[in-house]
């Protein structure tokens, strides 16, 4: 009996993102694998595409879009926005991945409980509930707060490191470890990650733990500041990073609770990258040495 040796197809959503780049960088030239990226802007569509990479035009906005996107395809990468979009844009594309005959979803959520009553939390809880009931094989990774933050909405500016949950101490990841875990999951596929959660808060640290690492990498004094959850609508506003309106509500609502202690877990570790990658995860000083220079930059 002949056994199939078709190499799985892998579409990643959000592959122009901080998480989905990563994730095609690790996959691009794996032969076990062939990856397919997508884009919702024709011109970079076309640029792409033209330069012979397998690449997908799909608006999550659009399901239209989906179809010919899904076309081939045995597991996906499912991550979105920070938009309340992502409810109707899941939904709409798990069904239509089930009907393209998707063997395995793999996907973005957050480090909630499952009681948890943010709302930018539920949102993604709905997205996981729902996947669940598709019939498809899924896994859902459970990452806590990027330490990629650090660079954007959590820049160090004025020789200061600023957060906005009081002094609680809160979970970091890796962008990095985060990308290495979702490749591993995707090459290897639901044989081996059905059925699984994945969790990736793998150091807590409060502003002045951060500040202090900071200081150390960069060769320049950081302060650690502590600011009011609602000073925290101003980072928003004209950040690196596109956040809409009723996603920054659900954000500023978080920091209230972790500010409260209603959020008491946000600040504990629980790390299964060495489990999936087999490498020990990032610290914090490892990845602020590794990104050093925009670090300095931010902080000038
Ligand atoms: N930041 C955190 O600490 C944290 C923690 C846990 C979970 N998360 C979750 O992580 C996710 C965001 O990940 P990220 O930081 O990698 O996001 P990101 O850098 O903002 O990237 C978002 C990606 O989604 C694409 N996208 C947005 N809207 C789209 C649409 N309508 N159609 C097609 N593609 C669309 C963007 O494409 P364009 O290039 O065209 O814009 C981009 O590639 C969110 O679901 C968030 O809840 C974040």
């Amino acid at each position: 009996m002949s056994h199939s040796l078709k190499v799985p197809t892998v579409l990643v959503l959000g592959s122009t993102g901080q998480i989905g780049q990563l994730i095609v960088k690790k996959l691009k030239d794996r032969t076990d694998v062939k990856v397919r990226v997508t884009s919702r802007r024709r011109a970079e569509y076309e640029q792409l595409k033209s330069k012979g990479i397998d690449i997908a035009y799909l608006d999550l906005d659009r399901a239209e879009t989906f179809a010919a996107a899904l076309a081939g395809v045995d597991r996906v990468f499912l991550i979105t926005g920070y938009s309340v979009a992502m409810l109707t844009q899941s939904k709409v594309l798990i069904d239509s991945a089930k009907k393209a005959g998707v063997q395995h979803i793999v996907h973005l959520g957050i480090f909630g409980e499952w009681d948890c009553t943010d709302p930018h939390f539920a949102w993604h809880q709905l997205i996981e509930s729902y996947m669940k009931t598709s019939g498809m094989k899924w896994t859902n990774l459970h990452p806590n707060m990027f330490m990629e933050n650090v660079l954007a909405f959590f820049a160090p500016k004025n020789g200061k490191f600023t957060t906005y949950w009081g002094d609680q101490r809160m979970g970091w990841v890796a962008g990095q470890d985060i990308a290495t875990v979702a490749a591993q999951v995707l090459l290897e596929g639901p044989e081996k990650h059905s059925s699984k959660d994945y969790w990736m808060s793998t150091e807590v640290l409060d502003a002045s733990g951060i500040a202090a690492i900071l200081t150390e990498v960069l060769g320049q004094d950081i302060k650690g500041e502590v600011k009011s959850h609602q000073d925290f609508k101003a980072v928003f506003i004209g950040g690196s990073v596109a956040v809409e309106d009723w996603y920054a509500e659900g954000a500023i609502e978080f920091t209230r609770q972790v500010s409260n202690g209603e959020m008491g877990y946000i600040g504990t570790i629980r790390n299964d990258v060495p489990f999936i990658t087999g490498e020990a995860a990032l610290t914090f000083r490892q990845w602020a040495m590794i990104h050093k220079k925009e670090l300095a930059q931010a902080a000038k």
